[in-house]
């Protein structure tokens, strides 16, 4: 039984992509393997070495040619995506050879507050700024635009009147280190079937 290959593309600083690698790190039928990102200096890169997961930085045109990323994909024997915060868009051709197996998580209850540059703390601004009284976490299938494939999950939380931009991203963080691995694995098992 061959395990599911996961590659993480993230952004930033990589909390998520470490909180599924230890979700997954016992289990035979899921490897994380390989996280890439855009950004040399993002400290996903840290966490991966730490973590023994190899990690690469393609530049904005090799990860917006869908036939370099599916060749890098490829390589890694890759199965399924996740992304956790990853900036870019994904290429039309990379969504086409992975139908239903890229999930993306979003800071906000999509439909409101997403699409291009709407993204870490400019969401949470945004959302204080509207004077809404709750956010939460989204996560969605990836298709050709941003934000937009179809919700798998969404939790919420309270966002009171006091509430600073950080205070509302701290209590999404929360809600995405609390949901986003075990909704993976329900993905995962949904796509690939319980026994792979
Ligand atoms: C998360 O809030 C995620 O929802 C958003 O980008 C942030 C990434 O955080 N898309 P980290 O890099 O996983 O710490």
């Amino acid at each position: 039984m061959l395990p599911i290959h996961i590659a993480i593309l993230a952004s930033g600083s990589g909390s998520n992509a470490e909180n599924i690698y230890t979700y997954f790190a016992r289990r035979p039928d899921v490897k994380i393997n390989i996280v890439i990102s855009n950004k040399i200096d993002a400290f996903v890169h840290k966490r991966a070495e730490r973590l023994g997961i190899p990690s690469i930085t393609m530049s904005k045109s090799s990860l917006s040619d869908a036939a370099i990323l599916l060749g890098v994909l490829r390589e890694y024997q890759t199965d399924f995506l996740v992304l956790a915060g990853f900036l870019l868009k994904i290429p039309d051709g990379v969504v086409k050879a992975f139908p239903n197996r890229i999930i993306n998580i979003h800071p906000a209850l999509l439909p409101k507050f997403g699409g291009k540059g709407m993204y870490g703390g400019k969401v949470h601004e945004a959302v204080v700024e509207a004077g809404e009284n709750e956010s939460g976490i989204t996560i969605h299938y990836v298709n050709e635009n941003y934000d937009e494939g179809s919700i798998i999950f969404q939790a919420k939380c309270p966002v009171l009147k006091k509430d600073t931009p950080g205070d509302v991203a701290s209590k999404v963080h929360a809600l995405e280190y609390q949901y986003f691995p075990a909704i993976v694995d329900q993905v995962l098992q949904k796509e690939f079937g319980k026994n792979n």
